[in-house]
Parts: structure tokens; C-alpha cells; sequence
């Protein structure tokens, strides 16, 4: 079965195709991540208007990598949320109208499902289940439960900032640019043996995360002026790494799963890598780079199981906080 997936769900502007949910025959990745960067966030309005220029152009480039033709394709699949609204019409009404043109079932896919299902695409042998996913995006910090194929419970979720939001903003105070997550990891290689130790917020029990108190404790000692810009740096991936790990390590003690999994842009963090695999008692899967931060191709490796229990009517809307754990 050969799925076309669209995401727009915040600044890349995606098209792929992939066959029976697990092997890639296309990739196409528009990252608006240069224009947004002079102003050190995305821009919601900003995004839309890159998402109408490129969308066309990528489906028709994911056509062309995957050679194959649109009536090759079996259906169009799409996601309708979460993310920003506007994005999400763009995907959302071009998946319509290629559903309708093209005379190919349409399958709405929530984001973060598109996130777990990163790490099924082109890997042997894929991942068992059940299984905890961590999902570390700009957008999103979710622990989640994947019971089986479409089964998830929320386990925590955070209360405030998500991880790759904090890194956004921690790199904003720190002058280092954006997109903040790739630009702190690589400042911290340069901190001293000992950088200074930051707020760690575990909130009792609660799988839940927050990071507004961090991201202040890093305003103030950039204001303050007398620590390092590096050592802030990697005080402030230490303090995300450990309650990550610390959270992730809580939610398999409480759960018999068979694997973590890791996903989202902030998946792409060495650190964070390394240390959920040296303190976790189950393997971590994570997938390569390219497919932690937003993409088509795990929107249409999602939409292969979501295909089973019949496609979406042309009547979608597209849903900016829809949560992963409610049904389609
Ligand atoms: O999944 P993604 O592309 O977009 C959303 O759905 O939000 O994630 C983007 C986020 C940004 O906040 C970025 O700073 C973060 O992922 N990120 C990283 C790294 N690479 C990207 N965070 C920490 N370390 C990295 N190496
Ligand atoms: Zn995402």
C-alpha cells in the first residue's frame, strides 16, 4: 500500500511516500527554519503563506523521488493536528482537494502519532510493543504509552514550555540564535569541567514536566553576566537531559514495556541520546535526524494502520490541539 503524507504543522512544508508503513520511497522536506530564524521563533502567519509556495512543489518532488505516479498512490493522508492552525489548513485543504482531484481516500493523522511512527520507517527489525515514547519536539513534551497499533495512553505532558521550546528560548537569552536545540549542544562542548548546576523541576510523582523555571534561572545568570555563555549552556542541557531521563526511567518502572522510543526535534540531542541508553533498562530506539524533526513520511507511515479502520471524510477539520490519546 503506497501513502502519500503531508505535514504542515509549524515551519517545514513536507511531502513523502511510503510503502506499507514501512519503507520510505520519498522524503521532501521544505524547512522554512532561515526565514524564521531574524526573528527567533516561528511566525504563525509567516508559516502559512511558506506553506502555500511550497506545498505543490513538494508533493510533485516526492512524486518524482519515489517515481511513481498519483495513480500509483493508494491514499493521501495528512496531518490535521496539533500544530498551528494556519499551517495546518494549508496540508490540510491540499490533501482535500488532491483527495478529491485524484479520487484517493483521505486519512487524517494526529502529529504525534506521525512522531511514534518515525520509528518504524526503513528499520529491521521494528520496534516491539508495548512501548514508552518520548516525544521532545518545539512544540511538544509527551510521555506516552503505545499499547499497541493506534492504543495510547498520555502518561505525563508538560505544564508549560516544551523541551525543544526551552532549548528555543534558552538560546534567545544566551544570544546564541535559532533554532535554539542544535546551537546549545554544540556551545556546551565548550563549557568548563565544572558548568553550574540548574533547576530541576520533577513535581513530586507526576510524569508531567516544566521548564519555565529554568528558562528563568538561565535569564538571570545571563543577565548576571558572570558565568560563561558555554557553562550556562550546559548547565541547561543537563538540567533537560536529566529530567527527561529521570521522568522516561519513572514511566518504564511503572510500565512492562519492551523499548523506549524517542522522537521529535529534540530526539536529535546527543546527550539526551546517551544518556536515556546508559540508564534505561530496555533498548532506545530514536530515528535518524532527518526524521526526529517534522516530515511527511512518518505522517504517511502512521496513516498505513490508521487506513485499516477506514479513511476520513472530506468534512475535516483541521484540530490545533488535538490531544494524542482521543480517537480520530
Ligand atoms: O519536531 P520539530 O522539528 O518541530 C516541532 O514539531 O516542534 O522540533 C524542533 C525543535 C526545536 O525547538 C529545536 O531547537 C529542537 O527541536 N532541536 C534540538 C536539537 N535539534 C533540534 N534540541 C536539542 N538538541 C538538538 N540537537
Ligand atoms: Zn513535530
Amino acid at each position: 500500500m503506497l501513502i502519500l503524507g503531508i505535514d504542515t504543522s509549524c515551519d517545514e512544508t513536507s511531502a513523502g511516500i511510503v510503502e506499507d508503513g514501512l519503507r520510505m520511497r520519498a522524503n521532501i522536506i521544505s524547512s522554512q527554519a532561515a526565514v524564521h530564524a531574524q526573528y527567533g521563533g516561528v511566525v504563525p502567519e509567516v508559516a502559512s503563506r511558506h506553506h502555500m509556495e511550497a506545498m505543490i512543489p513538494a508533493v510533485q518532488a516526492a512524486l518524482n523521488t519515489a517515481g511513481c505516479s498519483r495513480e500509483d498512490l493508494d491514499a493521501i493522508a495528512v496531518t490535521a493536528g496539533p500544530g498551528l492552525a494556519g499551517c495546518l489548513l494549508v496540508g490540510l485543504n491540499t490533501a482535500k482537494a488532491l483527495s478529491f482531484a485524484w479520487d484517493k481516500p483521505l486519512i487524517a493523522v494526529n502529529h504525534l502519532e506521525g512522531h511514534i511512527y518515525a520509528n518504524w520507517l526503513d528499520r529491521e527489525p521494528v520496534p516491539e510493543m508495548p512501548a514508552i515514547i518520548l516525544i521532545v519536539s518545539g512544540a511538544h513534551t509527551e510521555l506516552v504509552l503505545v499499547r499497541d497499533h493506534g492504543e495510547y495512553e498520555l502518561l505525563g505532558s508538560t505544564r508549560d514550555d516544551a523541551a525543544g521550546e526551552a532549548f528555543d528560548k534558552a538560546a534567545r537569552l544566551l544570544g546564541l540564535g535559532f533554532p535554539g536545540g542544535p546551537l546549545i549542544q554544540k556551545k556546551a562542548t565548550e563549557a568548563s569541567a565544572k558548568p553550574p548546576r540548574l533547576p530541576r523541576a520533577m513535581l513530586g510523582n507526576s510524569l508531567d514536566f516544566s521548564f519555565s523555571g529554568l528558562k528563568t534561572a538561565v535569564r538571570t545568570m545571563a543577565l548576571e553576566g558572570e558565568v560563561p555563555v558555554a557553562d550556562i549552556a550546559a548547565g541547561f542541557q543537563a538540567s533537560v537531559v536529566d529530567v527527561l531521563t529521570k521522568k522516561t526511567q519513572r514511566a518504564v518502572e511503572q510500565h512492562d514495556v519492551r523499548c523506549v522510543l524517542l522522537s521529535g526535534g529534540v530526539a536529535a540531542n546527543g546527550p539526551l541520546r546517551a544518556s536515556l541508553q546508559a540508564s534505561l533498562p530496555v533498548p532506545v530506539f530514536y530515528p535518524p535526524p532527518i526524521l526526529c524533526t517534522d516530515n511527511g513520511a512518518m505522517i504517511a507511515a502512521a496513516a498505513y494502520y490508521r487506513a485499516q479502520s477506514g479513511a476520513t471524510g472530506l468534512a475535516l477539520d483541521a484540530r490545533p490541539s488535538w490531544p494524542i490519546a482521543l480517537p480520530v
